[in-house]
């Protein structure tokens, strides 16, 4: 088997800033609520007619430049997204249009907010296996879309953007060190996104509602702290490594009380987690792939680091990687 490294990083995030203040004209909130029970201040909401193919082209794109690698030499394009611009194309063959990766495969993966991480490991089996040599992966969100405005149960808690890798095989003793992905369907209640079943001769279908995200967070929140602790201590052992031995964790940003949870349950330092959730809120698939390139761009991961990758989200779904920096 190939060993794989990630070479580069990149982001987009919209230019629109929304603040816990903006969003108490719009539903019975506060910041004083939504700073406590979340950790989030602020997010970006793209603006109408910025796609989510846009946001991830953006963000492979500098992923790209920063790899030095031309279009013409990509093999595979992996997009996690549960908010695509349609039903089809994909993603990933937008953004494969839009870079002129002409000899690239592409399609896009839906794990919800573990989305980035499913698609990360799946184009590391094709590099590892060897029918590839390199791949984008980005994970891309356009989450704002399937919120209803009316429900400050959820519509405080989102955000959009999106981040990517590129990565490549490698003979260095840096890369991807271990995965884990793992699925509980029976819990798929617990956040969903719900619309009305068409009927196509029904007149009715113009007056139905876009279809939005409905979701249990209390019970979420347990399931998220149990699962995305288990889920690093499953892929640490898997890579040959300790706990102690992890200097940097990211995690998905859902709540900042799930992250401290998180690092309770695993005994280690809070600071060790790299968190911007108070900037972005949750940003679903881009959300880890963001603050990825964050803890990269910032020097929080330095060269040799052990860095612990972890996701849990809608399905549910939960993904881990262990990765030498
Ligand atoms: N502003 C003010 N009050 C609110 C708001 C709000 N935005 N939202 C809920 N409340 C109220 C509730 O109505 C409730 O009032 P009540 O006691 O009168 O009934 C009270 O606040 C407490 O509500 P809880 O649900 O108990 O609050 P909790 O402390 O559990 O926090 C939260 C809620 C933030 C949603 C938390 O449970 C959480 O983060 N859960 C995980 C959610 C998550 O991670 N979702 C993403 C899944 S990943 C993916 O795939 C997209």
């Amino acid at each position: 088997m190939q060993k794989v490294a990630i070479v580069s990083v990149g982001h987009y995030l919209p230019k629109r800033r929304v603040t816990n203040q903006d969003l108490e004209k719009l539903v019975d909130t506060s910041d004083e609520w939504i700073t406590t029970r979340t950790g989030i201040k602020e997010r970006r909401i793209a603006v109408r007619g910025e796609k989510t193919s846009d946001m991830a082209f953006a963000a492979g794109k500098e992923a790209l430049i920063s790899a030095g690698v031309k279009p013409e030499n990509i093999e595979l394009i992996v997009v996690a997204t549960t908010t695509p611009d349609s039903n089809f194309p994909s993603v990933a063959c937008l953004v494969q249009k839009a870079i002129g990766a002409e000899k690239a495969a592409a399609f896009d993966v839906s794990a919800a907010c573990s989305g980035f991480l499913y698609a990360l490991t799946t184009a590391k089996q094709f590099i590892a296996s060897g029918m590839y040599k390199n791949a984008l992966v980005i994970g891309a969100d356009k989450f704002t879309n399937i919120i209803d405005w009316n429900d400050r149960n959820t519509c405080v808690l989102f955000g959009d953007g999106a981040g990517a890798v590129f990565i490549r095989s490698t003979r260095s003793s840096a890369g991807i060190l271990s995965d884990y992905l793992h699925a509980q369907g029976k819990f798929s209640k617990m956040m969903e996104v719900v619309s009305e079943e068409r009927d196509p001769l029904d007149q009715e279908n113009n007056t139905m509602r876009r279809p939005f995200a409905v979701m249990r967070g209390k019970e979420l929140f347990k399931i998220a702290v149990n699962s995305m602790s288990d889920a690093v201590k499953i892929a640490a052992k898997k890579a040959g490594v300790r706990l102690p031995d992890i200097k940097c964790v990211v995690p998905h940003q859902a709540n900042d009380r799930i992250i401290s949870a998180v690092a309770k349950k695993l005994g280690l330092s809070k600071d060790r987690f790299f968190i911007n959730i108070e900037r972005y809120g949750n940003m679903s698939a881009a959300s880890i792939a963001v603050a990825f390139y964050e803890a990269v761009e910032s020097g929080r991961i330095k060269k040799g680091d052990i860095v612990a990758l972890v996701t849990f989200g809608a399905g549910l779904v939960t993904a881990a990687n262990i990765v030498r920096w």
